[in-house]
């Protein structure tokens, strides 16, 4: 993407639109069946119950658990990964990958452990759980929400980077969490979520998804994303980004994260990588600006356009490691 189209996504096409459709009267058609008070009511019972229908592995909680432990050895860890043979096969595979570009072979899990580290020990077995609940329905948007999910972690990471923060595995998961929202509503809400897409198909509409999604859900992507990764006892900071990812000025634990995940994500969708084609509705919350600014006082437009060039980099880099996950 050049420069200009780059600017014109992140802060002018964007807000124009936006301007457009709040100026429209709140009685556009959007195929309202049922009305979002009950819709949210009914999502908020089902999300309830979501630990008996959506689960993370016990192994990911177990390895979470080992690594956030400051006494935890290589040795720990390496006995909770050997206990599953498909992620042991999986982590040497992955560890052996052109991705990351090891000369000598990793033949075991202890060696991959030392070489890779804790944190991107937990961000490859995070990613395979992830993947395979992306993987039930195996339709071409759930394809392309995982695509933007995983770039959004690498975006996430490298805006860290960026701007020198201490980055931990944290930046990783909450870019690729960021969306899990969405995947739950696409997958066990279909019927509301088919209702969403056809509205954003109508001629008529200029909403974007996330407005569609509280008109017609009554509920947002990042509270269902909250709800669950509650359910699954993810850390509060991880919980937070994801929560206020839309929106990090509002978060009170981490709103640091939360803008990095939120410029990761204007980034991934601004270049196309995004499961819904609204790119017009795509803009930089003006909010994270002053978070960012604490920390790079200078930041502004041409880090947006520095970064999206690092990104398509990043993406590239990455195509191997995606391949490696995506054979099963
Ligand atoms: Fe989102
Ligand atoms: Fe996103």
């Amino acid at each position: 993407m050049d420069r200009g189209r780059c600017l014109y996504v992140l802060y002018a096409g964007g807000g124009a639109a936006l301007k457009k459709h709040r100026a429209v009267s709140e009685d556009i058609s959007v195929h309202d069946k049922r009305s979002p008070v009950l819709e949210r009511e009914r999502i908020l019972d089902i999300l309830a119950r979501a630990p008996d229908i959506l689960t993370l592995p016990t192994i990911i909680h177990e390895i979470m658990e080992v690594i956030s432990r400051k006494s935890s050895s290589a040795t720990d860890l390496t006995t909770i990964i050997e206990s599953d043979p498909a992620l042991t096969a999986r982590i040497l595979t992955v560890a052996n990958s052109p991705y990351y570009g090891f000369v000598k072979k990793i033949s075991n899990v202890t060696h991959a452990i030392v070489v890779l580290g804790f944190q991107e020990i937990q961000n490859i077995a995070l990613s395979m759980s992830v993947l395979q609940m992306f993987d039930r329905r195996g339709s071409e948007f759930s394809e392309q929400l995982w695509r933007h999910c995983f770039s959004v972690g690498v975006g996430t990471r490298m805006v860290g980077k960026y701007l020198d923060l201490k980055v931990d595995g944290k930046f990783f998961v909450s870019g690729l969490l960021h969306d899990v929202g969405k995947i739950f509503v696409s997958q066990y809400l279909a019927e509301s979520f088919h209702r969403i897409l056809s509205a954003m198909g109508d001629e008529d509409n200029l909403y974007g998804y996330h407005a569609l999604e509280e008109r017609i859900l009554g509920i947002t992507h990042q509270e269902v994303g909250r709800i669950l990764l509650g359910s699954w006892m993810f850390p509060p900071d991880v919980r937070d980004a994801v929560a206020f990812h839309h929106d990090p000025a509002a978060s009170q634990g981490s709103p640091l994260l939360a803008a990095c995940v939120h410029l990761a994500d204007v980034l991934c969708t601004a270049r196309g990588i995004t499961p819904v084609k609204d790119h017009h509705f795509v803009t930089v919350n003006r909010s994270v600006l002053p978070i960012i600014q604490e920390h790079r006082h200078t930041f502004g437009t041409e880090d947006m356009v520095s970064l999206m060039g690092q990104l398509d980099i990043e993406i590239d880099r990455q195509g191997s490691f995606l391949s490696v996950f995506r054979k099963h």
